[in-house]
């Protein structure tokens, strides 16, 4: 892989700051893209390419949309790694409309209001590339805690798709990727909530999460880095002629076509 074919784009991460946001936000400028990240809580070293806003507001959104602007213009580049489940467990009875609307908050209408705010920049000039990390639960639903994520998560593929099919002629590319059990700070809160939940040890929970996924092929999570490459091939020219595709990375957990 080419180390310097983002030389010179402006990137934004949205989720930049742990996980799969923070791997991919390092790749990028790895491959040479300035790049401006995204996330609640700010980095131990100050960054002035950090934007502290909480993405899942309406106020969050246009805070940080306004603070894009001021450092980097319009970008190239968008990514919407933002997302995770903080619902409770016990199925769909357990879920109120509290728990709906914060998992479609933070899930769907995150990635919805940033690209509002950022893609008609993209649009206007002509070029750009948006990637949205959705998740394999878009297509195999898990019941027990994460019904409304899951929900929320189909919902994003297909406002990707359709976004695709809007700006492709307008020189934006969009695609999503779609992730199966990724090592992250974010996997190991939901571990954390099983363990606390279940009383069971932290092996126990992760063998169950294994199990109820039907098990990995590949007999491992993936590292955030191996889903930041294809994030990073996603957004590059190599990837030109690729928009409205959803990109599976799960060790081969879902079974079918
Ligand atoms: N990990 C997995 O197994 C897995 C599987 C399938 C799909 N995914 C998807 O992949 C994406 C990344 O997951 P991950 O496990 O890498 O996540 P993670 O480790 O929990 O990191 C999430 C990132 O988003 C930021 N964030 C969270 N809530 C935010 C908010 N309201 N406003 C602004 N920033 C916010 C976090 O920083 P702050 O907390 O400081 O805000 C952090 O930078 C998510 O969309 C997730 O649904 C993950």
């Amino acid at each position: 892989m080419s180390s310097n074919d983002l030389d010179g784009r402006r990137a934004v991460v949205a989720g930049g700051s742990k996980g799969t946001g923070l791997a991919t936000a390092r790749r990028l400028r790895d491959a040479g893209a300035e790049v401006v990240t995204i996330a609640r809580t700010p980095p131990e070293t100050a960054d002035p390419r950090f934007v502290q806003a909480d993405l899942s507001t309406p106020e969050g959104v246009a805070s940080a949309a306004a603070a894009v602007a001021e450092l980097l213009g319009v970008p190239d580049i968008l990514v919407d790694v933002v997302g995770g489940s903080r619902a409770p467990a016990g199925g769909y009875a357990a879920l109120d409309d509290g728990a709906w609307a914060q998992e479609l908050a933070l899930n769907l209408f995150s990635a919805v209001r940033l690209d509002r705010a950022l893609v008609p920049g993209m649009t206007s000039r002509g070029s750009g590339a948006v990637v949205h990390v959705t998740s394999i639960q878009r297509r195999m639903p898990l019941h027990d805690s994460t019904l409304a994520y899951a929900a929320a998560k189909s919902a994003l593929a297909a406002y990707s798709k359709g976004l695709a099919n809007e700006l492709a002629p307008r020189g934006v590319r969009v695609n999503s990727v779609a992730p199966g059990f990724i090592r992250t700070d974010g996997a190991e809160l939901l571990l954390a909530r099983r363990m606390s939940e279940g009383g069971i040890s932290r092996e126990a929970a992760l063998e169950d999460l294994m199990q109820v996924l039907g098990g990995i092929p590949l007999g491992r999570p993936a590292e955030p880095e191996e889903v930041a490459k294809l994030i990073a091939f996603l957004v590059s020219d190599r990837a030109s002629a690729v928009t409205g595709a959803e990109h599976v990375i799960d060790g081969g957990t879902i079974r079918t076509l």
